[in-house]
């Protein structure tokens, strides 16, 4: 589809021209950013205005071959300067769509080309990186899918479930446009009072009782921690953000879902024609459908031996412990426990008050927001072992560009690989990550009010 200035035009809150980096590279798609309509609330209410990618929100599931090249060329006709980010994709750092540190934000009324290879296989995402706060909260991200080059585990199916909330004004229906409350900032964040699945209120679906599916979800909400669970169904964990386990892992009663956080599951309908069967959240009142899947006649139920692991994505080398350099990450502010000898804010040491009169009620090793010296700088090849202290009484999804690091057990064991790790209240955590990307890469919550209150650094590989 080729954009002609009047589309581009037509959604944009003023007349504006498109600039000089609208020429289209060749074989790139358009990917719009502009105001849209959606149906957020359940269907007796009215359309919800929301920032949509393509048109709807979520956007368009994206989907390539592992190890193609990505082309899209970002069309902006927001009111807002935007970016978009490729959330988990160990990407070319110029493409990593970072305002202020990969690019510039793109104005309203033009383009960005993104153009990069997609290394790994995997269920990713993509997101506004500009204001994500509110841009992120009035719709803009959708799903980045990965297929494998090679063959995986023989399906019958596969959904992808982008997992949302929403702060509607229960009156007009439209987004509440309380971004950056204080409150929202110093707590837990923006918590929304509608879930959806891929921007449906209770989803339903349909499923033959003995399928095998692959189920990708993915955790687009603000702030929310999914507690997740299955009824009806059963079977494992093959791959979190992203990344193949090297050995499936049974799917527990519940699990949780951070913000920004994926899982791939292989479940098999252990539900008969008729009977119930949900992929489950689990609220403090009790258990409720997230997704309400309706089972219809299809092979006996039976219990099937484990699927074969996912191919591995490429290896860019294994942590080397006993090199490595350690790097402490104190998490410290929000409410409750605060920051009691202040932190540094561009470039100036301010007690709390002076901190909350910014906006910034969270720090990094007595830094809020990104300071002109990143966390760490290290080499290509060089192992960098992270130990998370979270001083805070909120728990935290830490996520790092560029990289995916190893979880590190207590036993000093190395575990799973991720982009985003959940660090609860007043826990400590352990990651290791080898460097092999170059470039300069942010490093922050995913509880986007949290990273919009200083709770945001940066680090530099060469
Ligand atoms: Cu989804 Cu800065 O990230
Ligand atoms: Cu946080």
């Amino acid at each position: 589809m080729k954009p002609n200035r009047r589309q581009v035009l037509a959604g944009a809150a003023a007349a504006v021209a498109l600039g000089p980096q609208s020429v289209l590279a060749a074989g790139s798609k358009v990917l719009r950013a502009a105001p849209a309509m959606a149906q957020i609330a359940p269907p007796e209410f009215a359309q919800t205005p929301v920032w949509a990618f393509d048109g709807t929100a979520p956007g368009p599931v994206l989907r390539y071959t592992q190890g193609a090249r990505l082309q899209r060329q970002l069309v902006n006709a927001l009111p807002q300067p935007t970016a978009v980010h490729w959330h988990g994709i160990r990407i070319d750092n110029a493409m990593d769509g970072v305002p202020d540190l990969t690019q510039s934000a793109v104005p309203p009324g033009e383009s960005f080309d993104y153009d990069f290879v997609l290394p790994d296989a995997g269920t990713y995402w993509y997101h506004s990186h500009n204001q994500s706060m509110e841009q992120v909260a009035r719709g803009l991200s959708g799903a980045l899918i990965v297929d494998e080059a090679t063959d995986g585990p023989a399906l019958d199916g596969e959904r992808v479930w982008l997992l949302d909330d929403w702060r509607l004004d229960p009156e007009s229906i439209e987004i509440h446009d309380s971004f950056g409350a204080f409150h929202d900032l110093s707590h837990a964040g923006r918590i929304g009072n509608i879930v959806t699945t891929n921007g449906t209120f209770e989803l339903t679906d349909k499923v033959r009782a003995g399928d095998r599916l692959r189920l990708r979800l993915i955790n687009a909400a603000n702030a929310r921690i999914f507690e997740l669970g299955l009824q009806g169904l059963r079977g494992w964990i093959v791959a979190l953000d992203g990344m193949p386990l090297a050995r499936p892992r049974p799917v527990p009663d519940r699990f949780a879902l951070a913000p920004a956080q994926r899982v791939d599951l292989i479940v098999d309908v252990i539900a008969g024609a008729g009977e119930p069967a949900h992929l489950l959240r689990h609220e403090r009142e009790g258990a409720i459908s997230q997704v309400w899947i309706e089972v219809a006649e299809g092979t006996t139920p039976r219990v099937r031996a484990a699927p074969q692991p996912l191919p591995p994505n490429p290896d860019f080398g294994a942590p080397e412990m006993r090199d490595a350099r350690a790097v402490g990450v104190l998490m410290q502010g929000g409410a409750m426990r605060g920051m009691a000898g202040g932190a540094e804010y561009r470039g100036r040491k301010l007690d709390m008050r002076a901190l909350a009169r910014e906006g910034m009620f969270w720090a990094l090793n007595g830094q809020a927001d990104r300071n002109a010296r990143p966390l760490f700088r290290a080499s290509r090849g060089e192992t960098v072992r992270i130990a998370f202290a979270n001083d805070t009484a909120f728990p935290h999804a830490m996520h790092l560009h560029g990289h995916h690091f190893h979880l590190v057990g207590e036993d000093g064991r190395i575990g799973d690989l991720r982009d985003t790790i959940l660090v609860d209240a007043g826990r400590t955590a352990e990651v290791a990550l080898r460097c092999h990307n170059p470039g300069k890469w942010l490093f922050h919550c995913h509880m986007l009010g949290h990273a919009a209150a200083g709770m945001m650094t940066w680090y530099e590989v060469s």
